[in-house]
This record gives structure tokens, sequence and C-alpha cells, in this order.
């Protein structure tokens, strides 16, 4: 299948970081920015406190707001989460799941990640599943295998239909946050590794479909050579999604 057939989408993931006022005036730059820029979707994931600036300062652009995490109950006592619900209710329309970040520092597994993924599904958000290798599985030769299962256990038990309310990143672990981006091949060959999963449980054409974007060090600089590669239909940028310039030229290298 042609590559332009897939929906590109550029994310940004801002984590912990900009306070609402911080918010609405990023985006209030960004939305200038990326006027008519229409060859990729456009989405901020930003922290829960930041959800009713971002999706205010949004409004009437083609600035679409995610969260960073998605808790797998409808509701109860769970100090500290946030219901699929209360995200779509306040506006918001993707969500993160399965960030490198949540497995290594708040005890996310490939099974809460599941669970987490069928929720938001069910809520009707839509879900970057996040997926990558560490660095000494890849050094050990099983970045393949280790991406296959991440893949298989977060989709288990999600119906095809849902599928065109999934994007899968692939972020290699070693790349986040440390500036050592992966190569452009890598980066092909990872999501290749991530669509051929789908592939397997899903068939061919819903892996052709399917929207597979790369994270790790994304930048103004790198990013035209890695959407470039055949298998890499977005990015989910960390550092650079909090400077309005350099995710405009990022969504620029996308068109
Ligand atoms: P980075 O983060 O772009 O800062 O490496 C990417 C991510 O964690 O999604």
């Amino acid at each position: 299948m042609n590559k332009r057939k897939r929906k590109a989408v550029i994310a940004g993931n801002w984590k912990m970081n900009m306070t609402p006022d911080e918010a609405s005036a990023m985006i209030s730059e960004l939305r200038e920015l990326v006027k008519g820029k229409r060859g990729c979707e456009i989405v901020l994931c930003v922290p829960a406190i930041d959800i009713p600036a971002a999706v205010k300062a949004a409004k009437g652009s083609r600035i679409k707001i995610g969260a960073e995490n998605v808790h797998f109950e409808e509701k109860g006592a769970f100090t500290g989460e946030i219901s699929a619900k209360m995200l779509t209710s306040s506006g918001v329309e993707y969500v993160i799941v399965g960030h490198s970040e949540r497995r290594q520092y708040f005890g996310e597994t490939d099974e809460t990640v599941n669970r987490r993924v069928k929720a938001a599904l069910n809520a009707g958000l839509k879900v970057i599943l996040c997926v990558g290798e560490v660095l000494a599985q890849r050094d050990l030769g099983i970045t393949a295998e280790v991406l296959k299962m991440q893949t298989k256990i977060a989709l288990n038990g999600v119906p095809a239909e849902q599928l065109e309310n999934l994007i899968i990143a692939y972020e290699p672990v070693w790349a986040i946050g440390t500036g050592r981006v992966a190569t452009p091949e890598q980066a092909d060959e990872g999501n290749g590794f991530v669509r051929s999963a789908v592939e397997e449980l899903y068939g061919k054409k819903a892996a052709e479909a399917l929207t597979v974007q790369y994270g790790g060090s994304m930048n103004e600089k790198n990013a035209s050579d890695l959407l470039g590669k055949v298998n890499v239909d977005g990015g989910l940028i960390g550092g650079a999604s909090l400077v309005a310039s350099k995710f405009a030229a990022i969504v620029d290298a996308a068109q």
C-alpha cells in the first residue's frame, strides 16, 4: 500500500512541563504557524491540569488535544487517576497509552497497557500506543521480539473495527530524551516490526492502513529524514514539542 494513503500524525508529548498559562501561550503561537498545513494531523498531548486551557486555546484550529494517560476503570476509588469519560467530556480526542516513562517509573505493565487501550477505545478516544525496546534488549538482538510482544499484548481483545482509532508509536527507550536519535533505517525497521505484529493479528490490509509513528529525540533537524521512510507515518515528539517554532517545523516536514 502507498504510504501516502495512511494518515500522517505529528503529536507532541509535553510530559510534566507547561503550566496552563504556558500551554495557552504556546498553542496561540502554534496555531498561527500551522495554519493551512493540511498534510498531517496535529496533536498535542498535555498534562491533565492543562487540558481546559489547551482545548480553549486550540478551539477553531487544526490542533487536537490529547492526554498523557488514562485509567482503565470507568470510575471509583482510584486516587489521582483520570477516566476516559472525564477526558472525552473535557474535549480531549487523543490519549497516549503505555509510554516508556509510565512503564519505567509508574509500574505500567503490558497487561495494564492492554486494559487502558481497551477502556480508551471503548470510550471513543483515539489511542497512541507506545512500544519500544530498551538498549539491553537491542544489544541482545531481541528488538523484533520485544516490539511484537508489547504490540500483541496491548491489542489483546481489541476488535479490528477499532483499529481506525489506533496509532502505534515505536519509541526506542534509548532514544527518548537522550538526543540519541535512531537512524532513519532503525526507525523504519522498528516501525516495520510493529506493522508486521499488527499484520499477524489482523491481516495485511489492516496493517498497511495503520499509522505508525516514530518517537525518540525527533526534532526540527532530523524529522524530514525520519518521516521520509516508508514505514514512518508520523512522530511522537517530547522535547521539541514544547517550543512552537520547533514543533511547527516538524509539522512542515510532514507536509
Ligand atoms: P523526546 O521524547 O522527543 O524528548 O525524546 C519522545 C517521547 O517520549 O515521546
